[in-house]
């Protein structure tokens, strides 16, 4: 019967990883339109090492890979664990139970997590910033990335053929289509995915990424290999500047609008100020109805663009509970320097316009741009026109920005 093979990436390295198009949601979390790969690396030498495992439900594809490449004979003698969330450790268990002699690799706290969760003490060997593993002619260095995106994750990086196998850094949505390089993919679709992963991923760990990203520069890798999505052979420095101004919460001139409406009033009032932005000249607006828009879309385009509105009804009393988890969600990414504009509406009793308030005044750095604009149950032309005005104020501030 026919295999899965695995595909060479230099002479003695190869992908052996998996495309995972069933998951419906990442992390019970982030919808998975193209599905996502997770990457995993087998290293063939005098010792032969594999780097990292795959999700337990798509075991078959990585055993098949692997041994499609393991001679005859061989056994597996190290397994480099660099991350341990489940989507890359979930088969440790099997695999050790395939290969009783493989020694695993990770640092002190990724010993401790492969205790915890897969019960497993022996045949393991701890290592440290810098240590050095000889396979022969590959010597791999290990480096650590605590918080990229878990406290435990780290980098291999194989000084012989400067290859980094970089775990989440780097790393986006979307099966690889055939193509796993970045000279054979169209990259415009594999950004927007890699963003989307960044911001829902990684992007609460801004701080540690800048911290990784000094050290990947230092190491000057010529291929990167992260743990899903596309391999960096072509332009390595075009991820690693993408990754880099992201989590300097760096923007692009453009304003997201999102609204959450109940009967159409909110969404009046949104109309109106997405328009007033694009009549003042923004090119890039997108408007985002919070109650359909998966959470995952709106977090990316958030992160990328400078100018936010929020536009809620009030619920209850309070925030419209989408609204409510946008905004907490917003504050748990922590993002920076962003330029926000709010209205809300309500008929019988207050309650949105205030918390949106207490959102802008908690986040940190941002500028909220006024007026801010309350509207009792159907925006009157008067309300509409202060509408206009918090569009077309939003608009400035961010074209300010970047003159
Ligand atoms: Fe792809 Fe944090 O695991």
């Amino acid at each position: 019967m026919a295999m899965q093979k695995a595909i060479k990436i230099t002479k003695n390295i190869y992908w052996i990883g998996g495309n995972d198009r069933e998951t419906d949601l990442f992390e019970g979390l982030w919808t998975l339109p193209k599905g996502v790969s997770y990457n995993a690396y087998l290293i063939n030498d005098d010792k032969i090492a594999i780097i990292d495992t795959i999700k337990s439900g798509n075991l078959s594809d990585y055993i098949e890979r692997l041994t499609s490449v393991l001679p005859a004979g061989r056994t597996i003698d190290y397994l480099i664990v660099n991350h341990m969330e489940p989507d890359h450790s979930g088969s440790i268990r099997m695999l050790r139970h395939l290969y009783p002699e493989m020694k695993i690799i990770g640092n002190k706290k990724t010993v401790e997590m492969i205790e915890a969760f897969y019960n497993i003490t022996e045949n393991i060997i701890e290592v440290k910033e810098g240590d050095v593993l000889d396979l022969g002619h590959h010597k791999v260095t290990f480096a650590m990335i605590p918080m990229v995106h878990w406290p435990e994750s780290m980098v291999t990086y194989d000084t012989t053929e400067k290859v980094l196998f970089s775990t989440d850094a780097f790393g986006g949505f979307s099966a690889l289509e055939g193509g796993i390089f970045d000279d054979e993919l169209d990259m415009i679709h594999y950004e927007y995915e890699i963003l989307r992963y960044f911001a829902n991923i990684v992007g609460r760990y801004a701080s540690p990424t800048q911290k990784a990203i000094a050290k990947v520069r230092t190491l000057d890798p010529r291929i990167i290999c992260p743990a899903h999505g596309p391999i960096h052979r072509t332009n390595p420095k075009h991820i690693v500047d993408l990754y880099d101004k992201w989590s300097r919460h760096d923007t692009d001139e453009g304003v997201v609008v999102v609204y959450g409406s109940m009967y159409g009033n909110t969404k009046f009032m949104t109309d109106a100020i997405a328009r007033s932005i694009s009549e003042a000249g923004i090119k890039d607006v997108f408007v985002h109805d919070v109650s359909r828009d998966n959470l995952s879309f709106m977090v990316a385009d958030i992160w990328r663009y400078k100018g936010l509105v929020l536009g809620s009804c009030t619920y209850n009393t309070e925030l419209y509970p989408p609204m409510a988890a946008l905004c907490r969600s917003l504050s748990n990414k922590m993002m920076k320097n962003r330029i926000l504009g709010i209205c809300g509406s309500y008929s019988w009793s207050k309650g949105a316009l205030a918390e949106l308030q207490l959102f802008a005044e908690q986040s940190g750095d941002w500028t909220l741009i006024q007026p801010s604009v309350e509207v009792k149950s159907c925006p009157t032309e008067e309300d509409l026109d202060q509408c206009r005005l918090l569009g077309k104020n939003v608009a400035e501030a961010v074209k300010k920005h970047f003159k």
